[in-house]
C-alpha cells in the first residue's frame, strides 16, 4: 500500500514536471533553428556553442523581446518544413529570400546580403561563371546554389552535400570541379583550405532574413520592430563588423 502511494505520488510529480516544462517553454522561451555549419553566420565553436552574427543577432532580439533563447542545430534542408509544422519559432540560416519559400513561410526584414560566388583549385580550367556548363558542381543541399546551378546547368553536373564544408571536402579530393557557396562562408573555407581560390565573378547576389510560421505574424512583426530598433542603433553593423572585419 505504502509502495503503491508512493509511486502514485512520484508520477503525480512527474506530471506536474512535464507540465511546467511544455507550458513555461513555450511561454518565454524562442526556439531558433539554424543549420551550424556556415561561418561567420554559425558555426559551433571549440566550446560545442552554436555562435556567429545569426546567434547573436537572435540572442540580442530576444532579449528586447524579454525572451530566453534556445539554438537548435538541424540540416538546412529540414529549416522551412521545421517553420511550417512550428517545431522552432524559426528559423534564421543566412537563408536567402526567394519567391519559392515565400510560398511556404513569411521572411523578416533583411539583415545581410550574400553573394553566390565560386569556390576552385588554384590553377583551375573555370574562371567564370560561362564556364561552368558540363563541370561538376559541388553545393550544400536545398540551399540558393543548389537550386540555380540545378536550373542553369542541370541535375547531372550539381553534386549535393549536406553542408558546405563536405562541398569544399570534395573539392580538395577533387570528386567536384567547383562549389557554388555563400561569399562570406567561402572566405573562411578558403582560409581553412589551403590551395583554393574565389573566382572574381559573382554569381548572384541575395537578401538573407528570418523565416516565420505564415500563422504567427505576431512574432514575425514583433521580430521585425526589434530588428529595427537595433539597426537603428548599430548593433547589427557591431555584430556583423565583429565577424566580418573591414578588408
Ligand atoms: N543563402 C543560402 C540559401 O539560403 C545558403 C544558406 C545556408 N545556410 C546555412 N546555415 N547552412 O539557400
Amino acid at each position: 500500500m505504502k509502495n503503491i502511494k508512493r509511486i502514485f505520488a512520484l508520477v503525480l510529480a512527474l506530471a506536474l514536471c512535464v507540465t511546467c516544462f511544455a507550458g513555461c517553454g513555450k511561454g518565454d522561451t524562442l526556439v531558433m533553428g539554424t543549420n551550424a555549419s556556415f561561418p561567420p553566420y554559425e558555426f559551433v565553436d571549440d566550446n560545442g556553442n552554436i555562435v556567429g552574427i545569426d546567434a547573436e543577432i537572435a540572442q540580442a532580439i530576444a532579449d528586447k523581446l524579454g525572451y530566453k533563447l534556445e539554438i537548435r542545430d538541424m540540416e538546412f534542408d529540414s529549416l522551412l518544413t521545421a517553420v511550417e509544422s512550428k517545431s522552432i519559432d524559426f528559423a534564421l540560416a543566412g537563408m536567402t529570400v526567394t519567391d519559392e519559400r515565400l510560398l511556404q513561410v513569411n521572411f523578416s526584414d533583411t539583415y545581410a546580403t550574400g553573394v553566390q560566388v565560386i569556390i576552385v583549385k588554384e590553377g583551375s580550367d573555370i574562371a567564370t561563371a560561362d564556364d561552368l556548363s558540363g563541370k561538376v558542381i559541388g553545393v550544400q543541399s536545398g540551399t540558393t546554389g543548389d537550386i540555380y546551378c540545378t536550373d542553369d546547368f542541370g541535375q547531372d553536373n550539381v553534386k549535393q552535400y549536406a553542408n558546405g564544408a563536405l562541398a569544399v571536402a570534395a573539392l580538395m579530393n577533387g570528386q567536384v570541379d567547383c562549389v557554388v557557396i555563400d561569399n562570406e562562408p567561402a572566405k573562411n573555407y578558403v582560409k581553412a583550405n589551403a590551395g583554393l581560390k574565389i573566382l572574381e565573378t559573382e554569381y548572384v547576389t541575395e537578401d538573407y532574413a528570418a523565416a516565420f510560421s505564415k500563422d504567427n505574424t505576431d512574432l514575425l512583426n514583433k521580430f521585425n520592430a526589434a530588428l529595427k530598433e537595433l539597426k537603428d542603433e548599430g548593433k547589427i553593423d557591431e555584430i556583423i563588423n565583429k565577424y566580418i572585419p573591414a578588408e
